[in-house]
Parts: structure tokens; C-alpha cells; sequence
């Protein structure tokens, strides 16, 4: 069977990592999560005091980034694949409020966007990868195979991140969206984009079960024509 890239990029929480997974699954293909990748450079700057009130020093920052590891290892008990930030699993961590409110500020570094862009060419060399994140499509795999677009309605895409953080407010979660939304599509480095070749879903109104269904035929078309 044919081996492709598939690249899905979109906004905040619109359930592209959920898809990913799927895919990942049903192909056995590696998955990769890009956002968790700056997560983790962001929880690295914040516990390293590189980040503080929201401002970052950037030539520290940089200075460090030879000594930010980010690797993901499959654990079979939750069957997710989950985060390491030098050795130590920060799955849970960098899911937090805490992590969302920062990170667009560390994503949008140059220096970061490219040794995290290295590194995700090149576990993609061999194809046989899903890839989710902003720029996917556009900078990491401008001739994947096949791309793919998502996105939800803000609403929809706040209900169901308040049903994981439990502790934050709807409308917190709703502008948190909004801002994170806004600086990736604004930002000068790798913004977020719709390329001409991608095929875009708008899940506001799909189930997982049929989303999944609907990529899986762009998929089947993908690999064998
Ligand atoms: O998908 P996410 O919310 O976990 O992403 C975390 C942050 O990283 C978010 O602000 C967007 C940014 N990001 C990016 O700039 N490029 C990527 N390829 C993936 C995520």
C-alpha cells in the first residue's frame, strides 16, 4: 500500500487531534501533535522563569532551545500517545488553561517555528505520518499527499473544551479561543492558512464517528487514486 503524509491543520480545539488519531489508527501511521511540541516549549519557558507575566526573554529562550527535547512515547494503558519534555512525561500539564493563555507568545517565535519544523520534516521523510497543527500543510509538508482543513463555529468549539477543563469558565475558554485564533492567523511567521489544495471540514454539526467517516473517504482517494 501506497505510504502518504496527511497534514490537518485548523483552528483551536476543532477536534483535529481526535481525527488525527483516528487516522493514525486506522492506517498505522505515526501521529504527530505539533501543538504539544510549542506546549511543551512553553511550559519549559514558564518553569524555567524564561517566561514571566507573560513576556518572554527570547535570547534565553533561544540560548536554551538545544536543550528542550520534546518526544512523545505511546502509552497502551490509555492508549494516547503522550508528551516528554526532557524524559519527563507533561501530557496532562500542558493541556492546562495556563499553557493555552501562553503559548501562542512562544509559537509565534521564529527561532522556535523552525527547529520545531526541523524536526517534524523529518520524522515525516519516510511518509506514513498524520500531522496536525497550523502550518502543516502550508510549511512542514507543502506536498503532502493529501491536506486536510478543519474547523468548528467558536461556540461549539468552547462547549466541548469546558467538557475537558472543568475548572475554567465557558466564556474564559471562549476568548481564550478567540485570541489564540486571532494570533494564529495574524502572526508573521507561519500563520495559520487555508491552502487552495486543501479540502476544508466544518465539523459544527458532524459527530466524531462521521467526520472520521468523511476524511477516511478523502483518505481511501489519497493512497489509491
Ligand atoms: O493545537 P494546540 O492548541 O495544542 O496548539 C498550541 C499552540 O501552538 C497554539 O497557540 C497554536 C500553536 N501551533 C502552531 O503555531 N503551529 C503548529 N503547527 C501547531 C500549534
Amino acid at each position: 500500500m501506497k505510504k502518504i503524509n496527511i497534514a490537518i491543520d485548523g483552528h483551536s480545539s476543532c477536534g483535529k487531534s481526535t481525527l488525527a488519531k483516528q487516522l493514525s489508527k486506522h492506517y498505522a501511521y505515526i501521529y504527530v501533535d505539533t501543538g504539544a511540541m510549542y506546549r511543551a516549549v512553553c511550559l519549559y519557558a514558564l518553569k524555567n522563569d524564561i517566561m514571566k507575566d507573560g513576556i518572554i526573554d527570547e535570547a534565553a529562550l533561544i540560548d536554551s532551545l538545544d536543550n528542550i527535547n520534546v518526544s512523545f512515547n505511546y502509552n497502551d494503558e490509555r492508549s494516547i500517545s503522550e508528551t516528554f519534555l526532557n524524559g519527563v512525561n507533561v501530557e496532562n500539564e500542558i493541556r492546562s488553561l495556563w499553557i493555552s493563555e501562553n503559548v501562542s507568545k512562544i509559537s509565534k517565535l521564529k527561532e522556535v517555528r523552525q527547529k520545531m519544523v526541523s524536526i517534524q520534516q523529518a520524522i515525516g521523510e519516510n511518509k506514513g505520518v498524520v500531522m496536525d497543527g497550523r502550518d502543516i500543510g502550508s510549511v512542514v509538508f507543502p506536498n503532502a499527499e493529501l491536506k486536510l482543513f478543519i474547523t468548528a463555529s467558536v461556540e461549539e468549539r468552547a462547549r466541548r473544551r469546558s467538557l475537558e477543563l472543568k475548572d475554567a469558565s465557558l466564556e474564559d475558554i471562549k476568548k481564550n479561543l478567540q485570541s489564540r485564533d486571532y494570533d494564529d492567523s495574524t502572526r508573521e511567521e507561519n500563520p495559520l492558512v487555508i491552502m487552495d489544495d486543501a479540502i476544508q471540514i466544518d465539523n459544527t454539526n458532524l459527530s466524531i464517528e462521521e467526520q472520521f467517516n468523511l476524511a477516511l473517504n478523502y483518505c481511501q482517494k489519497a493512497i489509491y487514486g
